[in-house]
């Protein structure tokens, strides 16, 4: 539904010297940390606040009109999980120039299921990754792992936090100068004290598993799209990590390895617990693995919650993503 309370698009250069607001665009999942980087809030009714500067009334009205109909599909519903988030994003803004990627995003991300980020290209997928791992940093807002401000760490505090994550970047980013084998034990000889045999040992095994076996002394130009993603993947695992990030795992694989890679993502988490996230645009590995589905859009959750209720949501644009119809609310763009 079109919500009219929803703040001013980031970038707006009023509010200055206003005291904080909580403004609940939808049910933010927790409401802990992160005050100190919100953005202020703009006020529902129209009289302008003591010290500002008056901007020309039209302007916001426009404004108001354009985020009405940007947000119409957007009722934010967050359905609850049974476990608390792991990842949280509070009411984050990015924008880069004047392209605003996320705008407002509140987004929780639970303990020990498999999530999915789905959302159409461009939306900001890749950019949640980035402020999860540090690399981004939020213009406005919070970005919460395991109840820690990732944007407040010192580097120090951050290069350690990392040891967490395993993380598998959209293009693979394997070393261009490093055979396959050694990208996939260059986090086991960053992180860790294990002796080479122990290396050996877990990347044969890791390597295998996305039949990569014979593949190692290859260089990363050597090989397929699809072989330096399982390569990615692979290195992605070696530590056993907490949190789990796959950005489109399964693009550039045939139909046959993304449902083998799907199963083999089932089973390591089965295995190990912890918080995976994966993102993609195959429907069929989302109703293949996805326990918890968040649906991104204009920098916004549309819905997020257990898959199957964002499967039988009766959201237009959730049904129409999920399905993958060209009818429906979203069009080229
Ligand atoms: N470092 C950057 N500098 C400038 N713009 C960026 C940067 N990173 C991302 N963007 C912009 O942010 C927007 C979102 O990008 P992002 O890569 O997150 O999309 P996505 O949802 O992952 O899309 P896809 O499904 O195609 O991978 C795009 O408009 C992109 O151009
Ligand atoms: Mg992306």
């Amino acid at each position: 539904m079109a919500r009219d309370d929803v703040p001013g698009p980031h970038g707006d250069a009023d509010g200055a010297g206003e005291s904080y607001e909580q403004i609940e665009h939808h049910d933010a999942p927790v409401q802990s940390g992160g005050e100190a980087n919100f953005a202020p809030a703009e006020p529902d009714d129209d009289a302008p606040a003591a010290g500002r500067v008056e901007r020309d009334p039209r302007i916001e009205v426009v404004e108001r009109e354009r985020e009405a109909e940007d947000f119409a599909y957007h009722t934010g519903t967050q359905r609850v999980s049974e476990t608390p988030d792991a990842i949280e994003f509070i009411d984050v803004h990015k924008a880069f120039g004047r392209n605003q990627v996320l705008r407002g995003l509140n987004m929780g991300l639970p303990d020990n299921k498999i999530s999915m980020i789905i959302g159409p290209s461009g939306t900001g997928k890749s950019v949640c990754i980035k402020h999860i791992v540090g690399l981004l940093y939020p213009d406005e807002g919070d970005v919460l792992v395991q109840g820690v401000s990732i944007p407040s760490l010192a580097d120090a505090e951050l290069f350690e936090i990392r040891k967490k994550f395993g993380v598998l970047f959209q293009d693979g980013a394997l070393f261009g100068s490093l055979t396959l084998w050694d990208n996939v034990a260059f986090p086991l000889r960053q992180h860790t004290e294990k002796g080479e045999e122990e290396i050996a040992e877990i990347v044969n095994r890791r390597m295998g598993e996305v039949g990569l076996g014979g593949e190692g002394e290859k260089m990363p130009n050597q090989l397929s799209g699809g072989m330096r993603k399982r390569a990615g993947f692979a290195r992605a695992l070696v530590l056993d990590p907490e949190i789990v990030l796959f950005d489109e795992p399964d693009s550039g694989l045939d139909p046959v390895r993304t449902a083998l890679l799907c199963e083999l993502i089932k089973e390591i988490h089965a295995e190990n617990g912890g918080c995976y996230v994966v993102i993609t645009h195959d429907i069929m590995s989302a109703r293949r693995v996805a326990e918890h589905i968040s649906v991104l859009w204009k920098g916004r959750i549309v819905e997020s919650g257990p898959a199957e209720e964002l499967f039988a949501s009766e959201n237009p644009f959730v049904r129409q993503f999920l399905a993958g119809e060209s009818a429906g609310p979203l069009g080229m763009e």
